[in-house]
């Protein structure tokens, strides 16, 4: 398999190390194509997402990407190259994965949920603009069929693959009438074709509350690119946390693997990072490879490691990123 390897910044480069040890502990063939994103490469370059990335994440089987720090404030040229890379790999799904068998409190739950969030359209489609002399600022929120369509389809798709097959469709159309409206009728009607699946929906305020309070009620949720990308933050505190929150960024061929987190510059150097959210999503890479037994077992050993020890401050833990791994290393040859 040849892999594109993206460290970025921040904890990117240390829980991506992390990563790629543990894949090559379960993949024996792996080529990996290192490169360069993210907001250093933009200081060195004056560019965030090079050509030559481009290049190698499209010429590779899957991209590993670590995390980009990406300044608050405009600057000038600069533009958040995950953001870029999902676009133009047409990466459309973006699949969160909660795991409360990794959450520390929960003591033997098999319970997960998966939140599918559409990933090239919605409020992030970068059309902002400023009116009135910079006095009013405009975002568009783009939602198409085609985009509802195939990300409702996804979601289905993997709903089907799992024991509950229940998808529950998250909106805002009792306000934004219009472009979650259409996001609404057409995830109505892709559910249609899907017998074995049942759908129901929620308001996004509402779903909010409820996956704080009750996660056991969701089995895959499928929403829209922001609403997903806020929800999903709100799941992950049932698995864990961020520090273990792992994500796939899919296309019909492509995918792209990187932890929720960012670049972290508040621990980044320390070496305390928790690898984990990293080495998750080398188990959803082995899934999308058609590896479902070695990705369920890297998950069991992350979860005997989450619950036995040793753990990085984010967990309550002392523990380096380097001793997890090894303690995640350790099980895998147990
Ligand atoms: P963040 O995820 O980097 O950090 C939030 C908090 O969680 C921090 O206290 C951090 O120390 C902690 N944390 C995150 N990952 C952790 C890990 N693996 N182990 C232990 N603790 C961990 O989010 P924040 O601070 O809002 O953003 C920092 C930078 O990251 C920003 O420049 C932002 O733009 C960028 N970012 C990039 C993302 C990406 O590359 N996909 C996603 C989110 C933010
Ligand atoms: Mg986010």
């Amino acid at each position: 398999m040849k892999l594109c390897v993206i460290p970025g910044d921040g904890i990117g480069p240390e829980v991506v190390g992390a990563a790629l040890r543990v894949l090559r502990e379960l993949v024996a063939d792996v080529e990996t194509i290192p490169a360069e994103a993210g907001w250093g490469t933009f200081q060195a370059t004056g560019n965030a997402l090079p050509a030559a990335t481009l290049a190698a994440a499209q010429a590779a089987d899957a991209v590993l990407f670590g995390a980009v720090g990406s300044p608050s404030h405009s600057v000038s040229g600069y533009r958040s190259p995950i953001v870029a890379l999902r676009k133009a790999l047409d990466l459309y799904a973006n699949i969160r994965p909660v795991y409360r068998t990794l959450d520390p409190a929960v003591a033997g739950a098999a319970h997960s949920l998966v939140v599918v969030r559409e990933n090239t359209e919605g409020l992030y489609s970068g059309r902002e603009r400023l009116e009135d002399d910079g006095a009013t600022a405009i975002a568009e929120r783009v939602i198409t069929r085609r985009g509802s369509a195939r990300i409702v389809r996804k979601a289905c798709e993997l709903a089907r693959s799992r024991a509950a097959r229940r998808v529950t469709l998250v909106h805002k159309a009792n306000v934004l009438r219009v472009s979650d409206g259409l996001f609404r009728t057409t995830a109505l009607a892709v559910a249609a074709e899907f017998a074995d699946v049942t759908m129901d929906e929620m308001l996004v305020d509402t779903a909010a509350m409820q996956l704080a309070r009750s996660p056991e009620r969701f089995d895959v949720i499928v929403t829209t690119n922001m609403f997903g990308d806020i929800l999903s933050d709100i799941a992950c505190i049932h698995g864990g946390g961020l520090g273990l929150a792992s994500s796939a960024n899919l296309g019909d061929e492509r995918a792209l693997f990187e932890p929720v987190h960012g670049s972290a510059p508040d621990i980044a150097g320390q070496g305390i990072a928790n690898p984990l959210a990293a080495i998750g999503c080398v188990a959803l890479l082995l899934e999308w490879r058609g590896l479902p037994q070695a990705a369920q077992r890297l998950r069991a050993a992350m979860a005997a490691v989450v619950h036995a020890g040793p753990r990085t401050p984010d967990l309550g833990g002392a523990a380096t990123t380097e001793e997890v791994t090894a303690a995640v290393l350790q099980h895998l040859s147990l």
